[in-house]
C-alpha cells in the first residue's frame, strides 16, 4: 500500500464558513513536505459558498477543489437556487460529487444523476459518482443488485471512464462510525471493478484516523471519500499519513 496512488476527498457537506479556510494552512504545509505526496491526490469539496475563496487559497498547492452537487443542465437557465457545472468551473471546481446518498434520499433519481454526470463531463469537470446500499438492502442481501442498478442507470450511455471516480459509500456507514468488514469491502469493490472495468473505486463512510489502518489493507481501494473527519485538518492529515505508514 505504501506506494499506491490514492485519492483523499474531503466532503465538507453543509459545514464551514470563511474562517474554516484557515485550517487549510496546516494541510498545505503538511502536503508540501510529505515524502509520498506524488502518490496522493487531495480534493476538497466545500459548500458552494466557499468554492471561490478556497480555490484561490489552494491555487499553488496541488490540492484540487470540487463541488458537492450541480444542476443537470449544463447551460444557464431559469432554475432558482441551482448552479450548473459551468458556474462551478468558473469558480475553480475541477470535480463534482454526484449521486451522494444524502441527495438520493431527497429524491435524486438514477436518471437525474445520469443527466448530471453527462453535463458535468461536458463541462470538462470530473465526476465523483457515489453509489451504495442502505442497511435494509444489505440485510436483504441486495447489495450487488442495488449497485448494479445504480451503476447501470447512472452511467448509461457514458463512455468517458478516465474522468469518473466511483465512490462506494454504504448508506449505513455514513456518519455512523460503522465500516464494512475488510473482506466484505474487498469483495464489493472487486465486484464493482468487474462490472465497470478501468474505473477507480474509492471507499466512503466513517473513514477516520482510527480505522484507516484497517481500511488501507483492502488493497483494491483507490482512495477515500471523507466526511466528518475531513473538517478537522489534523484528523484529515492523520488519515493520509497512516495510509502511507
Ligand atoms: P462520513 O461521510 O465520513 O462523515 O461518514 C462520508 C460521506 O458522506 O461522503
Amino acid at each position: 500500500m505504501t506506494n499506491k496512488y490514492m485519492y483523499f476527498i474531503a466532503n465538507w457537506k453543509m459545514f464551514g464558513g470563511l474562517n474554516s479556510l484557515n485550517s487549510l494552512n496546516r494541510v498545505i504545509n503538511f502536503f508540501n513536505k510529505f515524502k509520498k505526496s506524488k502518490f496522493v491526490k487531495i480534493i476538497y469539496c466545500p459548500p458552494n459558498t466557499l468554492l471561490e475563496s478556497m480555490s484561490r487559497k489552494l491555487k499553488k498547492s496541488r490540492i484540487d477543489v470540487g463541488a458537492q452537487n450541480c444542476h443537470e443542465q449544463e447551460n444557464y437557465g431559469a432554475f432558482t437556487g441551482s448552479i450548473n457545472p459551468i458556474m462551478l468551473k468558473s469558480v475553480g471546481a475541477k470535480y463534482v460529487i454526484i449521486g451522494h446518498s444524502e441527495n438520493r434520499k431527497m429524491g435524486e433519481t438514477d436518471k437525474l444523476i445520469n443527466l448530471k454526470i453527462k453535463s458535468t463531463l461536458k463541462s470538462k469537470l470530473k465526476v465523483i459518482f457515489c453509489i451504495g446500499e442502505t442497511l435494509k438492502q444489505k440485510r436483504k442481501r441486495m447489495t450487488k443488485k442495488i449497485l448494479d442498478s445504480q451503476i447501470k442507470l447512472g452511467l448509461k450511455k457514458i463512455k468517458n471512464k478516465k474522468d469518473i471516480l466511483i465512490a462506494y459509500e454504504p448508506v449505513w456507514s455514513i456518519g455512523t462510525g460503522l465500516v464494512p468488514k475488510n473482506n466484505d469491502l474487498l469483495e464489493t469493490v472487486k465486484y464493482i471493478k468487474k462490472k465497470v472495468k478501468n474505473y477507480k473505486v474509492l471507499y466512503g463512510g466513517s473513514v477516520s484516523s482510527n480505522n484507516v489502518n484497517q481500511l488501507k489493507l483492502v488493497h483494491n481501494i483507490d482512495g477515500f471519500l471523507i466526511g466528518g473527519a475531513s473538517q478537522n485538518s489534523k484528523k484529515f492529515i492523520d488519515i493520509i499519513k497512516k495510509t502511507y505508514n
